[in-house]
């Protein structure tokens, strides 16, 4: 969470600082801040709510220097005001820092240098950090090699505990900054005569693809001609410079209304992208380039363990279903946030896999290290290519679809649903599945995105459904077997993004508690595909009928509901069970996008998210 970017360079620093707020405030808008060194001190703008507000501020003043820094803060300490905006300056006015994540230990910091005569603007634990920056720099000395900016930093740092991503510049070192990471994500992006910081690659791309992504203990110093990269122990690093693939037009929303909408139509590319060259030339199963993982190791595999937060677990769930089903190998899905800490007793031949979009929720990264301290192999599914989750991994697959910037994730989750899919071939063929069966299953997926076309040519009709709706105030998504997390998944998007409740469950498990909400208020969205258990399903929504309460119904093509029994009805193509999860998805991200366009709700930044967690 927080969004930070530092510019040197010889362009001016505000607009370009600005527009990379901009494309990193799904990292989080409760406020937005820039300083800018203009004629010998620094120029610090704050205000809170979105980058435009900002923006706004900044258009009143002339900021012309060429370097800068800027944040778009998720709060932690300190409540949203404009005096808890970052980027703080200490004190002495010498420093000014930026800074994601959180100092675990800025309250004896703070009362350490309160009794040094420092003082303090914000109750945010980073102005304890940039303080304990100039405490530094005005107490030790240092060699007349060594930069004393730079010294300070790396000392101060010394003494953190916790997390983060800080950008520094100081007034005695113009044309310098200062950035280092524990924690939270940091690139350095190389320019021509110009370098900067960010916490990711969307706020640099319209200036270069080249990037080096920062490992956590790590300390950058740049100016716009030159970079230095050492740890915090001083070792020298000799950086690795990545090409981005993807370019300015793929962060952009077109002509979408939302980033939610832009990337609900994606899917269909973003599924063939997923899918691209990973099958066998026989076109019986899968095949992967970056599991580091040999077929004799797959073998031997008695279980499998998936962590992972959000709608990612519940992609993880729906794997878990595919796996057992198709490769019939026991797996176990857990929050990476409970697993983390619960000590978990694992079978010895466990392979473990995580599940995250961006790669740098820190639950997720924790539950990985956690797993490999217990000497496990860890497998990572992820989208960000060079992200945390991704370098930290053994091996992994990429997710391919590139950058998901509405806050509620769509395109992402849907590859998730592929790849699990896909594994699930995979080690299915390695095990008990036919090469027949293995055929049909590869040519079941390979029409999946043409299936999620169709599925999308409901739109207005869900649009529709949507408006009748809107005005509810709970909601319950009922599903059964593989469609159980996409009934998950469907409550989550609507709480995320229209704010209204919703909880999802097993559509047999509603009679042992939720149907007690049931009532005309109270509408319920069942998954009712063709199948041996549909009749089951007839009859919880039945059970919910009988008690007044309305019914949306997603049935498969060719299913039959009883006369008056749904009073709506989403159609959506017959297809592969593999694959019916990820169709299935498609009319729940839509009834939650117009039902939160009804409700005039802001979609691709809701209230209190951010789309990428990195903090605890
Ligand atoms: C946040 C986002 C969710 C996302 C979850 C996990 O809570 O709001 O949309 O599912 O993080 O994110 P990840 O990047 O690890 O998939």
């Amino acid at each position: 969470m927080c969004g930070i970017i530092g510019y040197v360079g010889k362009q001016k620093a505000a607009p370009f600082i600005l527009e990379g707020l901009k494309r990193l405030e799904y990292r989080g808008y409760d406020s937005a801040g820039v300083a800018i060194f203009q004629n010998g001190s620094f120029s610090v703008l704050k205000k809170i709510g979105r980058v435009a507000n900002l923006e706004l501020e900044v258009a009143k003043v002339n900021l012309g220097g060429t370097y800068g820094i800027g944040h778009t803060r998720w709060a932690t300490h300190g409540g949203v005001t404009d005096f808890n905006a970052h980027p703080h300056l200490s004190s002495d006015g010498k420093f000014a820092l930026i800074h994601n994540g959180v100092i675990e230990n800025y309250a004896s910091m703070k009362k350490y240098l309160l009794g040094k005569e420092y003082t303090f603007a914000s109750e945010t634990d980073s102005e304890a950090l940039c303080n304990l920056i100039a405490y530094h720099y005005a107490k030790e000395p240092v060699t007349p090699q060594q930069n004393r900016f730079l010294t300070s930093v790396r000392k101060a740092l010394l003494h953190a505990e916790g997390t983060y991503g800080i950008v520094v510049m100081c007034l005695d070192h113009p044309g310098e900054m200062v950035a280092a990471r524990k924690g939270s994500p940091l690139i350095l992006g190389l320019g021509d005569g110009e370098n900067i910081i960010a916490s990711d690659v969307s706020a640099i791309i319209a200036r270069t693809q080249s990037v080096v992504y920062l490992n956590d203990g790590e300390i950058v110093y740049c100016t716009a001609k030159e970079f230095q990269i050492t740890t915090l122990a001083l070792e020298a690093v000799s950086p690795t410079v990545a090409k981005v693939t993807w370019n300015v037009a793929d962060a952009e929303k077109g002509a979408y209304a939302h980033f939610m909408e832009k990337e609900i139509f994606e899917q269909p590319l973003a599924l063939e992208n997923t899918m691209r060259g990973r099958f066998s030339g026989d076109a019986s199963t899968a095949n992967f380039g970056g599991l580091n993982t040999t077929p004799i190791e797959f073998r031997g595999i008695e279980r499998f363990m998936f962590c992972a937060c959000g709608t990612a677990l519940h992609a993880c769930m729906v794997t878990e279903h595919l796996i057992e089903q198709y490769a019939r190998t026991p797996v176990e899905c857990d929050y990476a946030s409970e697993f983390r800490y619960r000590n978990a007793p694992l079978f010895r031949n466990t392979l473990f896999f995580v599940m995250s979009q961006s790669g740098e929720t820190i639950d997720t990264l924790a539950a990985l290290r956690e797993a490999k301290r217990k000497g496990y192999k860890v497998l990572a599914i992820n989208n960000v290519v060079g992200s945390s989750i991704a370098r930290e991994a053994d091996g992994g697959i990429y997710q391919h679809v590139g950058p998901e910037i509405g806050v509620a994730s769509t395109k992402a989750f849907t590859s998730q649903l592929l790849i699990g899919a896909m594994l699930a071939l995979y080690i299915g063929r390695m095990r008990d599945m036919s090469f027949g069966e293995g055929v049909r299953y590869v040519t079941a997926l390979k029409s999946a995105p043409n299936l999620v076309r169709k599925a999308l040519e409901q739109a207005p009709h869900i649009r529709e459904i949507a408006k009748r709706y809107a005005h509810h105030a709970d909601m319950l998504f009922l599903g059964r077997m593989s469609l159980f997390p996409i009934a998950l998944e469907g409550a989550l998007k609507l709480k995320e993004i229209s704010y209204i409740h919703a909880e999802g469950y097993p559509a047999a498990e509603m009679k042992h508690g939720p149907i007690a909400l049931i009532s005309e208020h109270c509408p319920s969205v069942f998954f009712a595909p063709r199948g041996e258990i549909l009749n089951k399903i007839i009859s919880s929504m039945q059970e919910i009928k009988a008690r007044k309460g309305p019914v949306i119904a997603i049935i498969t093509e060719g299913v039959e509901l009883p006369e008056g029994l749904a009073d709506e009805l989403i159609v959506i193509p017959d297809c592969h069970d593999a694959v019916l999860p990820i169709v299935a998805s498609i009319p729940v991200q839509l009834l939650s996008y117009y039902i939160a366009i009804e409700r005039g709700c802001d979609v691709d930044k809701p209230r209190n998210l951010a789309k990428s967690v990195t903090v605890e």
